[in-house]
């Protein structure tokens, strides 16, 4: 099934329902990723060019294919690749097998949408968008205009797991802008994906709720914990397991999303208070940083960022988040590694120590303040007190 709204609109105002792309919905975001590199015809002997600063279910959706990850690394100002890292990567190489490309909006921020793609076009590469982060970002095309990202690539798939600001609890989406890709990615969702069974949804919608009742930031710590043990053995299904992390896929891998979860999806496109309140938040937080003489993050001019989190890079990133952890402030550590978690095994997702220097030194450095709903401009300013009392530059 898809869901026709299931699109940010452009500057808030709803697109024509005929310019909207077509949509497919799914269990989990590295679903959608893996059904746009079927219906490219990724596979083996293939290479895709991956952010060396991402999740590490974006390579492992590639490993899935039968493709290689080629990583390519990013610019410390926007935590993105950019045209330059692409090509170095590209050139390097890659050049015969790189098939197709994830253009991330890393934290929300755009990449530079317009040179890459129009690049990635004349050397007959295709661009998958990953708008995980990025639901609402807007970007600058080469003639000033101003875009919503996910428009300029062939494909995108978005993400609506727990922490992103558009939250079906697990699950993602895509769009295809291409048309060749557009049978593929429906026989994939139609034929090859399973429905989640009546349990899964179950479980899925009760933790929903129960986040909703009892999720307080002063809980983060608390309930990311006990959420990440349950969760990484495969007990309930979450976010990940140790297995993916190994690199394995799980035999029930092919999902499409639950009615409820498209029900909530639809609910949360429609709400557009998140982005409003982000933008207001990203607002406290860059005066209290300034005000703390903390560097705060700069958008680059072609990125109207909507910040899913608030970038900011620490000289004791373990040091901040072991004290958040026990004065139960709400830091994230997103990521901490080029292929996050650390833990993962990126040996199995051709990752190796050295690929891309800047993704490892984010990894180290780079902690997030968050955005959500329940952070108010009070807290964002005892996040930035917190920040200022435990980080060194
Ligand atoms: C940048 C990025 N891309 C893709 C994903 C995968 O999304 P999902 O967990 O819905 O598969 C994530 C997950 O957090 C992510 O951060």
């Amino acid at each position: 099934m898809t869901v026709s709204s299931a699109r940010a609109p452009a500057n808030g105002v709803d697109r024509a329902a005929d310019a909207e792309p077509p949509t497919f919905t799914f269990w989990k975001g590295r679903v959608g990723l893996f059904a746009i590199l079927k219906a490219a015809g990724v596979g083996p002997g293939d290479g895709v060019l991956v952010p060396g600063y991402t999740c590490a279910m974006v390579p492992a959706a590639v490993v899935h294919s039968g493709a290689s990850a080629f990583y390519v690394d990013i610019d410390p100002a926007t935590y993105n690749c950019s045209l330059e890292t692409f090509q170095q990567t590209w050139a390097r190489k890659t050049k015969r097998l790189a098939k197709a490309l994830v253009l991330q909006h890393t934290f929300g921020i755009a990449a530079d949408v317009a040179r890459i793609v129009s690049w990635a076009k004349s050397e007959g590469i295709m661009v998958i968008e990953d708008c995980a982060h990025a639901p609402a970002t807007k970007y600058r095309d080469a003639d000033g205009q101003w875009h919503t990202v996910g428009d300029g690539g062939d494909a995108t798939f978005f993400s609506s797991q727990w922490s992103k600001p558009i939250s079906t609890g697990l699950g993602g989406w895509v769009t295809v802008n291409n048309p060749s890709l557009l049978d593929g990615v429906k026989a994939f969702h139609s034929r090859e994906c399973a429905a989640p069974s009546v349990l899964e949804s179950s479980l899925l919608a009760a933790q929903v709720v129960l986040k909703e009742l009892t999720f307080r930031p002063s809980l983060y710590w608390a309930l990311v914990r006990p959420y990440r043990w349950v969760t990484r053995r495969g007990l309930v299904d979450g976010t990940v397991s140790d297995r993916e992390l190994q690199g394995e896929m799980p035999c029930d891998f092919a999902k499409r999303m639950s009615a409820f979860q498209e029900w909530l999806l639809k609910r949360r496109l429609a709400d557009k208070r998140w982005e409003a309140h982000t933008r207001r938040l990203r607002k406290v937080y860059d005066e209290e940083l300034q005000r703390a003489g903390i560097p705060n993050f700069c958008d680059p001019d072609y990125s109207d960022s909507v910040l899913v989190r608030y970038p900011i890079r620490v000289a004791n990133k373990d040091e901040v988040l072991a004290e958040a952890r026990r004065r139960h402030v709400e830091i994230g550590e997103w990521f901490n590694h080029p292929i996050h978690p650390r833990e993962s095994n990126s040996a199995a997702f051709g990752y190796h120590p050295g690929n891309c220097p800047e993704g490892e030194r984010a990894g180290r450095e780079v902690i997030n303040l968050p955005m959500h709903r329940r952070i108010d401009a009070a807290q964002a300013k005892r996040i930035v007190n917190f920040v200022a009392q435990t980080a060194k530059w």
